[in-house]
């Protein structure tokens, strides 16, 4: 087939809400949006674990530190499912990590807040879990196949992690008033950064209209951001935390809350690299990936050797 008719097939096949397969030809512009998307997915797993990870040796109690370790193993699984669907594009996940430490890709702004206090590992569940959720539903059904299939698995730990992590903040606000504060102090910290987890404001996002046509993307920022908040605001009553936006407020007509507009210039000052922990959160996953060198030369060894005895 020549290029038009492959272009053809593909545009229908994308028409028709079906996958693209890593068989399947496709538009060199689709393979590196999908490759960026699935890579800065991925990457976001992994650096993710870090502000949880710090407050595993300090957990409360032993059911609290297993919880946490099972949610921070779940991010570490996520990373590799994601790495792997990137690997059917043609990328390998040496060379994703590489881009990673180099500063070449990205990964979500959130993970260049700090978690400074207990309460937060109960509001990055909640709130950062929940955004994730958000963001990822739709994603179920992207047209790139492994993406896709990756998602429906990740979507259901992801809602595990909202869930314990709303059950960790409303324990925390039946208990002491210093409790409750501790949780009112990390929602304001983390409420406006969640809401930039979305990107920028439609008018500003020059990607999601192509991202949109070939299927990778199914909603906008903007969408996806009201969609958060009208999820949230009745979680917030329950738990008795109020979110730190004077303007929020219920929309009769709309049938949506209204809600006050993020610190757009925080936000790029956050993915230019400026954010509280950039340099923190890359030297530590750099650091990780020198430490490992050891292990991934034994493994491969391993694997020549075990490869040389099969054919003997
Ligand atoms: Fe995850
Ligand atoms: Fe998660």
């Amino acid at each position: 087939m020549d290029e038009h008719s492959l272009l053809a097939s593909f545009e229908s096949t994308i028409g028709r809400h079906e996958r693209i397969e890593p068989r399947d030809w496709m538009p060199e512009g689709y393979r590196k949006t999908v490759v960026r998307q699935v890579a800065q997915h991925a990457h976001s797993e992994i650096i993710g674990m870090q502000p949880e990870g710090q407050w595993i040796g300090r957990a409360p109690s032993l059911r609290r530190k297993a919880i946490l370790l099972a949610k921070v193993q779940d991010e570490a699984g996520h990373g590799l499912y994601l790495y792997s669907a990137c690997e059917t594009l043609g990328v390998s996940r040496a060379e994703l990590t590489e881009m990673l430490i180099e500063g070449r890709q990205k990964y979500s702004s959130i993970f260049n807040y700090p978690a400074l206090s207990y309460a937060d590992v109960g509001t990055i569940g909640w709130l950062v879990d929940g955004a994730a959720i958000c963001n990822q539903v739709p994603l179920c059904r992207t047209s790139y196949g492994p993406y896709g299939r990756s998602m429906i698995r990740i979507c259901k730990e992801e809602s595990f992690h909202q869930r314990q992590g709303f059950e960790l903040l409303a324990t925390m606000m039946r208990g002491t008033d210093e409790q409750r504060a501790m949780v009112q102090e990390s929602v304001d910290r983390f409420w406006w950064p969640a809401l930039m987890m979305f990107g920028p404001p439609d008018d500003d996002s020059p990607n999601t209209a192509q991202s949109m046509a070939w299927g990778i993307k199914r909603n906008t920022n903007d969408d996806l951001r009201q969609r958060m908040v009208d999820m949230t605001v009745p979680q917030a009553a329950v738990l008795g935390v109020t979110l730190p936006d004077p303007d929020l407020k219920w929309n009769e007509e709309r049938q949506s809350y209204d809600f006050g507009a993020p610190d757009w210039d925080e936000f790029k000052a956050v993915i230019s690299g400026n954010g509280p922990c950039n340099t923190q959160r890359i030297a530590h996953r750099r650091r990780a990936h020198e430490d490992g060198a050891w292990v991934r030369e034994a493994a491969l060894a391993f694997a020549r050797r075990s490869n040389e005895e099969s054919h003997e």
